[in-house]
């Protein structure tokens, strides 16, 4: 906990430094928000005369809405989607902390990625969930088709252990921001084990924090009473703007738009590390915000962030991503997402000369296991 505390005051210190290239945090590239067709959605549902968007609703959340998530979930998992399946949540986060609510109790195991998303890990370890590796337990979080912070689907290892459980929470946040197109989310089944976790916050903004949950039937009397319990309902005036703003745009078209944008910063940064880290792996992203990177050394993830908020970079350290205590070489997530490109090259020699400020002192460490070294 003090670690925790500790990296989170240096990501404050980060944030809040001039000049400083902020490789850290995940963000979705503002640039990027359709600011235009928001505020004609706005506008347009505070006009109509039912007054809905200002209105409560019901917690599962608005029909048209709950369609819409349906339909598009329903083409890619090629199976019929109801929006009577869908619950329309406060983000994805929601989403999970209900999914989790409503499959483990306190002192429960929760099978876990060995790198993963940190405000699931931390909400589980909040809730007295034991985190544990994949098929070792009734239940297991997983990103099937991208993963943060790997930005790249799960492995079929990962996946076999993960039905080995009864239960399978899927967060698909990233899953329509994969370079090449299309991805395929883990699905129901005969057994119905799977808790399926979207959101817009990656594809529209996440500032109105609309996600949404699709339980099998027999979870979907306790998941909406949670919900119920939580908060009543999803915020009616984002429900409406967002369902507006995708009957009024080429939703399809704007991923497309996003896929290209995000892959060819992806591309840059990866050639940015390549050329100054040499000796780090990493294997390209398949898709999503980030490289995960492996330092050929083990230092201090507090000591490392520190020379490098000094340096004038910040990154995201590995070991908020490993719930399972890895003892392994050093990792980073570095984030292409919303930084400006043209700061990758400073931005990567900065990192390096962090590391060798820190790792200069260090120990040698001894690689356990070749990495892999993918590249674009
Ligand atoms: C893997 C993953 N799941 C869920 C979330 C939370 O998303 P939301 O903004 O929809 O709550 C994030 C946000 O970074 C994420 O990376």
């Amino acid at each position: 906990v003090t670690a925790r505390r500790e990296l989170d005051a240096l990501a404050r210190r980060a944030a809040a430094t001039p000049g400083l290239i902020p490789l850290a945090g995940g963000l979705p590239a503002d640039r990027q928000f359709p600011r235009a067709a928001l505020a004609a959605s706005f506008l347009r549902v505070l006009d109509a005369r039912d007054g809905a968007a200002l209105q409560y609703g019901w917690p599962e959340g608005q029909g048209g809405l709950r369609a819409r998530i349906a339909a598009r979930l329903g083409a890619r998992v090629g199976a019929a989607v109801s929006a009577d399946d869908v619950i329309v949540t406060n983000g994805a986060q929601q989403a999970i902390a209900i999914a989790a609510a409503s499959l483990a109790r306190p002192g429960d195991a929760i099978g876990v990625e060995p790198a993963s998303y940190p405000a699931a890990l931390e909400l589980f370890r909040v809730r007295g969930l034991r985190l544990v590796p994949l098929g070792e337990a009734r239940v297991s979080y997983v990103m099937s088709t991208l993963g943060n912070p790997t930005g790249r689907a799960l492995d079929a290892p990962g996946r076999r252990a993960a039905a080995r459980g009864r239960w399978i929470i899927d967060d698909d946040a990233y899953g329509e921001l994969a370079f090449e197109g299309r991805t395929a989310p883990l699905w129901q089944g005969r057994r119905g084990r799977v808790v399926h976790v979207g959101t817009f916050s990656k594809t529209l903004c996440p500032g109105l924090r609309v996600g949404w949950l699709v339980v099998p039937e027999a979870l979907r009397a306790r998941a909406l009473r949670l919900k119920h319990g939580d908060d009543l309902q999803a915020n009616s005036l984002a429900q409406a703007v967002v369902d507006d703003t995708l009957a009024h745009i080429d939703f399809d078209a704007r991923l497309a738009v996003l896929r290209r944008y995000y892959r060819s910063r992806a591309a840059r940064l990866a050639r940015a590390i390549r050329r100054a880290l040499p000796a780090w792996s990493f294997a390209f992203p398949e898709g999503g915000f980030s490289l995960w990177l492996e330092a050929d050394g083990r230092v201090d993830d507090a000591r490392l962030l520190r020379a490098a908020v000094d340096e004038g970079v910040s990154f995201d350290p590995g070991s908020t991503f490993e719930g399972l205590r890895d003892q392994g070489p050093t990792r980073l997530r570095v984030c292409y997402s919303a930084a400006a490109p043209e700061s990758f090259d400073d931005a990567a020699a900065r990192l390096a000369r962090a590391w060798r400020r820190v790792h200069g002192a260090a120990r040698p460490f001894r690689a356990r296991r070749a990495a892999p070294h993918l590249s674009s």
